[in-house]
């Protein structure tokens, strides 16, 4: 049983559904991050959470105690909800000072005047601001704002921190300094985190656990590498990254050892471990089924010759060379088809030239045609 815990969430405002049945269950000092496009419902589930927003059905749980059940006839209101949150535009009073903006949490707690001070000059030192709370919050640049807002959710100790997509509003250089910022202030205070945004790189970074989010649902919840690497869904896989596909034909079953032919390829059948078949898309293919090979690109290694002894080779030749600095992009052509992929910098390779690539056995997935 988690530390917070969301049953079955359900909201609908006039003519769309923005929380469609959502379950979390998240654990204490856990980084969650709810991940997925705009309008998919993530800020409304945290509105939610929150208490800032009434759901029409659901339960939230915050250890033993109930924060919301309709069939209970429990709403707990936000400031008795010991939760801390920062809002996409960060919502700074602009006419009170730093102090102000960070202590009203406090004082709306009717915490006692020497106590708030003290509480007000941790939080800020915390976030490392301190010496800036006699300045009026609009003379500060984004990033300080940033961290006004942090601090004041942080300031009364809350059990969760609610954070909607704290850092889509700095610019790119100071949006990964402040994310690798927010990850070890999140270890050091140990707070339980529900994080939203529709940024992968955010999401796959700074989460213990990310649940992929699509019109109001959940479709996947796991780690990162397992929603990466694993994707239960066609929309998880498209949303998390690029797909290197590849059509084929299942020419022996799961429990022989499952089998795939690739269409138009004069190679040897792909060897895929069952454990390769998302459980979401019901029973093992049978042999005959059409089927998607997916892997991620740079689960990919290419070969200059074909490497002896090991599986899953497909032969390839090389179209275009594309530099990006930190890598290569390859255009290759695999029989009638193109596709993508990604390789080191460190591995040079010339347009025209034939390559061998070797499809990691434990990144590939299998997909029905039309996924
Ligand atoms: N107050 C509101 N009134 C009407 N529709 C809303 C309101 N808030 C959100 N929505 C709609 O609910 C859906 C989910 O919105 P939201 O939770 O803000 O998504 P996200 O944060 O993932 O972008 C969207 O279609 C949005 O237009
Ligand atoms: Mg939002």
């Amino acid at each position: 049983m988690g530390f917070l815990q969301v049953r079955q969430l359900r909201k609908r405002f006039e003519r769309v559904t923005a929380v469609d049945g959502v379950d979390l269950d998240i654990e204490e000092g856990e980084f969650f991050t709810l991940l997925g496009p705009s309008g998919c419902g993530k800020t409304t589930t945290l509105r939610v959470v929150a208490g800032l927003e009434k759901p029409d059905s659901g339960e939230i749980y915050l250890g033993e105690r109930c924060l919301l059940s309709h069939s209970q006839r429990v709403f707990v209101q936000p400031e008795r909800r010991e939760m801390g949150m920062v809002f996409q535009s960060y919502a700074l009073w602009p006419h009170m000072t730093v102090f102000d903006n960070v202590a009203y949490p406090l004082r709306l707690r009717r915490v006692k005047a020497p106590v708030v001070r003290q509480k007000v000059m941790e939080a800020l030192a915390l976030v490392g601001l301190a010496g800036l709370e006699g300045r009026p919050a609009p003379a500060l640049s984004g990033g300080q704002q940033q961290r006004v807002a942090l601090a004041r959710a942080l300031v009364f100790s809350p059990r969760v921190l609610l954070l909607d997509e704290p850092l889509s509003n700095l610019d790119a250089r100071l949006r990964e300094e402040m994310r690798r910022e927010l990850k070890a202030l999140q270890r050091r205070i140990r707070v339980t985190v529900l994080f939203v945004t529709h940024d992968q790189i955010e999401g796959l970074s700074l989460s213990d656990r990310i649940g992929i989010m699509n019109g109001g649902k959940l479709e996947q919840v796991g780690c990162p590498e397992e929603v990466y690497y694993r994707p239960a869904t066609p929309f998880a896989r498209d949303f998390l990254g690029k797909t290197f596909a590849l059509g084929g034909k299942v020419s022996r079953p799961a429990n022989e050892g499952l089998e795939v032919r690739l269409d138009g390829m004069a190679c040897s059948p792909l060897q895929v471990a069952a454990t390769s078949l998302p459980s979401a898309r019901g029973g093992a293919p049978a042999a005959g089924d059409e089927v998607m090979v997916a892997i991620r690109p740079e689960q990919i290694a290419i070969w200059n010759s074909t490497p002896a002894g090991i599986p899953n080779v497909v032969p390839a030749t090389l179209e275009g060379v594309h530099f990006l600095g930190d890598r290569y992009e390859y255009t290759v052509s695999l029989g009638s088809v193109t596709r993508l992929l990604i390789a080191p910098a460190s591995q040079v390779l010339k347009a025209g030239q034939r390559v061998f690539l070797e499809l990691k056995s434990e990144g590939i997935t299998l997909w029905p045609r039309s996924g």
